[in-house]
This record gives structure tokens, sequence and C-alpha cells, in this order.
């Protein structure tokens, strides 16, 4: 089977991330494991899992098996996890990360990050903090965070000295976040965009499915290429093989300014805001 290769985007702690990477809540037990065999041969390297997401043991049986049968080495492989609400604390999430690496099977991850900053808690600088120090003890390759906002955001860094490496919200054609992706390039940290197709809502978009006509390529991967375009990392999750190669293949899509500048037009307009719950609300008091 034909690999292909996935450009990376750079980190300002000198590693760097495949742009691309396989989302994957939702996907539990065997369907798991052979859907990440699968992005395997196909060229996936980036994996996205969280403690929520109830998978951990499924994806590093799977990593793990592909790395014992020789398809790729623990080196090439770039695996993200993230510490939930009920682990925010500077020994909970000490104690849900030695959970995650246990569950994964691994001896170090990739980038671990705080899942919700979760403001009404008062832990996130102590969590992101005791991050840092898993860091400095070669644990974790890099540190970042998800769904944090300018104000977290920059609470972190005036507290801890720590900028993190990647911040990873929800993003989307039509809801790119310009004024959070400002802030992140003033202090160097990767927009990693989650549910970066909506979850197949824009894709049925008539200015996206014209632009996917010129390019006699997918709605899925115009909307892929768009955000990579602007140097935004995507995790679009699917269950389908075809869906995956098809997702894998956005990393050959060049678009041309006309376009970008046509699905820059979506932006903000009716049934393209957020589709989740904003993270300066939730979980809100009762986490
Ligand atoms: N940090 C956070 O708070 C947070 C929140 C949500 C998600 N995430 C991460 O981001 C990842 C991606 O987000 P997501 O799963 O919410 O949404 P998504 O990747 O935008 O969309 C996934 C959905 O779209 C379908 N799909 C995938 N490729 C497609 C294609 N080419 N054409 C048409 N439909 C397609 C999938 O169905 P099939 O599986 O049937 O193909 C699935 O229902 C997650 O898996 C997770 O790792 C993080």
């Amino acid at each position: 089977m034909e690999t292909m290769t996935v450009p990376s985007v750079n980190f300002h702690d000198d590693r760097s991330m495949p742009q691309l990477g396989l989302g994957t809540y939702k996907l539990y037990g065997e369907e798991c494991i052979s859907v990440v065999r699968e992005a395997i041969e196909l060229g996936y390297r980036h994996f996205d899992t969280a403690t929520l997401y109830e998978n951990e043991e499924a994806l590093g049986m799977a990593l793990n098996d592909a790395i014992s049968a020789g398809d790729v080495t623990r080196d090439e492989l770039f695996v993200t996890s993230k510490a939930w609400h009920d682990h925010h604390g500077a020994e909970k999430v000490q104690e849900a990360f030695t959970e995650s690496l246990r569950k994964l099977g691994l001896d170090y991850l990739d980038l671990y990050m705080i899942h919700w900053p979760w403001p009404q808690g008062g832990l996130f600088v102590e969590t992101f903090e005791s991050i840092a120090r898993l860091q400095g003890m070669g644990q974790i390759a890099s540190v970042g965070v998800a769904n944090f906002y300018e104000e977290p955001l920059q609470e972190i860094i005036d507290q801890t000295g720590v900028v993190p490496v990647v911040n990873q919200v929800e993003l989307h054609p039509g809801f790119t976040q310009p004024e959070l992706r400002r802030f992140h390039a003033e202090h160097d940290i990767i927009t990693e965009a989650w549910s970066p197709l909506a979850r197949g809502v824009v894709l049925s978009n008539p200015v996206i499915e014209e632009v996917a006509h010129k390019h006699s390529a997918s709605s899925g991967q115009i909307a892929l290429a768009y955000l990579m375009d602007k140097g935004i990392s995507v995790i679009p999750k699917s269950a389908k093989p075809e869906r995956l190669k098809e997702n894998l293949g956005a990393v050959d899509v060049e678009l041309e300014a006309a376009d970008i500048e046509a699905i820059d037009g979506l932006e903000g307009q009716q049934g393209f805001g957020r589709m989740f719950k904003d993270p300066r609300e939730f979980p809100g008091d009762n986490a």
C-alpha cells in the first residue's frame, strides 16, 4: 500500500508534530484497533486521545502491535492525551497522566494537554504547572492545552513562565477563531482544530462543494486543506477506511488564493458558528 507523508508543524520547544492526525473520539475496542492499524498503513503518525474517550487501551494496543510488526517505530509516532476536569490539581493530574501512560502501554507521550480550562474550578494554573514538571522528568515531550481562550492562556504564561506549544480548540470552515489565532501567533502557539469537518456539517456547503469540484477533490479534503493552509493542525476522525484515505489526501490539495477567499467568506455566516459549548461557560460550576 502507498504510504502518504504528512508535513510537520514546528513547535517553539524545537519539536514538531505531523500537521494532520487521527482523532479517536468515539472509536472503541476492536474497531479502534483496526482503524488505527489501517491509518498507520496509510501514513497517519499522529493520534489524538483523552482519558474521556475511554479508548487509551485500544489505541495503545494498536500502536504497540504496529511497532512490534515493524510497521512503524515509536519515534515516528506522535501520541497525545488529555486530562479531564476530575483530574485538575497538581497531584490528581500526575495520577491521571500515569494512568494514561499505563493504559497506552507507552513510556512517554509526545504531547499532554489539559482538556478544558474550567475556570470555575480555579485549578488550571496549578494543573498546567504540574504537567510542565512531568516534562522536566522526560515523560512528556511537549506541553499543551485544549479549549483555552485568551485570558487563561495569558494567565498560565504569566504565572508559570511556560508557553504551551499547542492549543486544541473547536475550529472548522466558517468558525476559524481569527482573534484567538492572532494571540497564538504572537506567542508561537500552534492552533489545532478539533472537529475540523464540523462533524460533516460543513461538507454540503455550496461554496466548499464548488471548490472541491474545481480541484477534483472531496469537500472533506477541501475543508482540511483550507485549515492546513492557515498553518492549523487538523485531527479529523473517521472509522471508515475510504475516508481515512480521503482525509489524508488533503495534504496533496493545493488551494488558490481565490478558493481561500471564497471559504473565508463563510466566516460567521448562519449555520457556521460554534457547535459545542463555549469554554468560558463549560463545564460550569457543577463539573
Ligand atoms: N479537545 C476537545 O475538547 C475535543 C472535542 C472534540 C473532538 N476532539 C478531537 O478532535 C477529533 C475530531 O473531531 P470530531 O470527531 O468531533 O469531528 P470531525 O473529525 O470534524 O468529524 C468526524 C465525523 O465526520 C465523519 N467524517 C469523517 N471524515 C469524513 C469525510 N471525509 N466525509 C464525510 N464525513 C466524514 C465521521 O464519520 P465516520 O467515522 O463514519 O467516517 C464522523 O462522524 C476527535 O476525534 C477528538 O480526537 C477534541
